[in-house]
């Protein structure tokens, strides 16, 4: 149900019974008011009331009785010595009280309520139909409630146009939002937004913000990823046109080597850019389980051992501390497979690579030590963006690694850091896990 319904109904609803309570409130309180009064009103008649002798004028109201002109319905009754001896009127012999004050009595089917005042000589009673003290107080009732009941509606138009207007700003926003294009992405309006719901618009804004920010990069991704894979595609283009040259059979097996090797950069390309898509994704179930790092991290090493042996490097690990991680293991297999591939590559022929895993009170960090050039130090900041490649490397690379293993050290919550070795020249790479258990006793094997 729309707001817009709720806070009506609610209102109104609200509105309606007060109104009820309120009008049977007045009713009841008109009608016990109007009953003292008429109360009142007996008392002071009885009062100025002598030995009777004004009764018989007022009898002759009371010849041809018509009950709807009973007016105040009066009956005024005065006795002496225990007879009555005056009525106003005649034939209606309501019995009189022998003490002074108030009584209720019921008379030939009617009730009656009567004031008595005892003199010496004479009894005096005015008494009055309970029907038309009745009749004269609910007419005052009902004229006390009249103005609630009839502002009633009133109140509902009130209510409704009151809560439109309130929400008008808010069906402007949902309008305004309900118009819009669907590549608009500019922020929208929060003018007269009631205060409550302005921090949702805020929110709303931001995220239009971040959805275009995502877009724009997803954008700049695509055009750097097809910049990068013209390169090798035009490449391979011109081998394949050199191709329909009459060539030598050596020739030909030269080309063909080049072949395989343009093929080999774009399909690398275009897996690391599959591998960046996937890591960079929104969605992504991680199931994490108890890793040993020690382990997780010479079967890394074995993977990569045999490009290590043939650039004729010695690859090994140092230290090797006991640790427990939690971590989703395909994904640390290719953080750290791809630290290790960059030591790997960019490490001179003859160069030294060394790995080790060390305990720090609750973390666990991986280093991959290389002896290669480094990296100059005012490039470092930039080394983690996608397609960045030191000039001078040389190496066919496509400066996406260090993206995934940052895309996968953001989801995995692992700090990498990459930095020039002091003692040396060469990179220390460092990945640093939080630290579940020391579960295995120390083996520094390499
Ligand atoms: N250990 C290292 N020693 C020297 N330079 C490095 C080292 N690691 C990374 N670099 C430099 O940082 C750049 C970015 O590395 P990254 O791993 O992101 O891309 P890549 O190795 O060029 O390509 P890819 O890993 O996608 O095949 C590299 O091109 C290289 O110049
Ligand atoms: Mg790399």
């Amino acid at each position: 149900m729309s707001l817009k319904s709720q806070l009506t109904i609610w209102s109104i609803g609200i509105l309606t019974l007060i109104a009820l309570v309120a009008g049977s409130i007045s009713y009841l309180f008109a009608q016990k008011g109007v009953g003292l009064f008429l109360d009142h009103q007996l008392r002071l008649v009885a009062g100025s009331v002598d030995e009777g002798s004004q009764l018989p004028s007022m009898q002759k109201k009371y010849l041809v009785e018509d009950p709807q002109k009973r007016e105040y319905g009066f009956v005024i009754q005065v006795r002496e010595q225990n007879e009555p001896v005056r009525s106003s009127r005649p034939d209606f012999d309501l019995p009189i009280g022998n003490t002074s004050g108030y009584s209720d009595q019921v008379y030939r089917y009617e009730k009656w309520r009567s004031y008595t005042i005892v003199y010496p000589d004479r009894t005096v009673q005015v008494s009055q139909s309970d029907i038309v003290r009745r009749d004269i107080a609910s007419d005052a009732a009902l004229f006390a409630a009249l103005p609630i009941a009839g502002l009633l509606p009133l109140s509902w138009m009130l209510v409704v146009f009151g809560v439109g207007r309130i929400l008008k700003p808010l069906a402007d926003v949902t309008m305004a939002v309900t118009q819009r294009d669907a590549s608009s992405l500019a922020p929208i309006s929060g003018r007269n937004i009631p205060k409550e719901a302005a921090p949702l618009i805020t929110e709303i804004n931001s995220l239009l913000l971040r959805i275009k920010e995502s877009m724009e990069s997803q954008r700049n991704f695509v055009l750097d990823a097809a910049h990068e894979l013209r390169t090798p595609l035009a490449a391979l283009q011109l081998q394949i046109d050199n191709l329909s040259q009459g060539l030598s059979q050596e020739d030909l097996q030269a080309r063909i080597r080049e072949l395989q090797f343009g093929m080999q950069r774009s399909a690398h390309i275009v897996g690391q850019l599959l591998k960046m898509a996937h890591y960079e994704a929104e969605q992504h179930d991680s199931v994490r389980k108890r890793v040993d790092l020690g382990e997780a991290i010479k079967r890394c090493i074995s993977e990569i051992i045999p490009l290590a042996e043939k650039s004729g490097i010695d690859l090994g690990m140092v230290c090797d501390e006991a640790a427990e991680i939690l971590a989703n293991e395909n994904d640390l297999r290719i953080l750290i497979g791809n630290l290790l591939d960059n030591a790997v590559r960019y490490t001179q022929s003859g160069g030294r690579i060394d790995v080790s895993v060390e305990v720090l009170e609750d973390t666990a960090s991986v280093c991959i030590v290389d002896n290669g050039p480094g990296i100059p130090e005012e490039l470092l900041p930039r080394v983690f963006d996608r397609f960045f490649r030191v000039n001078g490397h040389g190496s066919e690379g496509s400066g996406i690694g260090l993206a995934i293993v940052n895309a996968i050290a953001k989801r995995e919550s692992v700090e990498v850091s990459l930095e020039n070795r002091k003692d040396a020249k060469g990179i220390k790479a460092k990945a640093s896990f939080r630290l579940l258990a020391k579960n295995r006793s120390p083996d520094n094997s390499a």
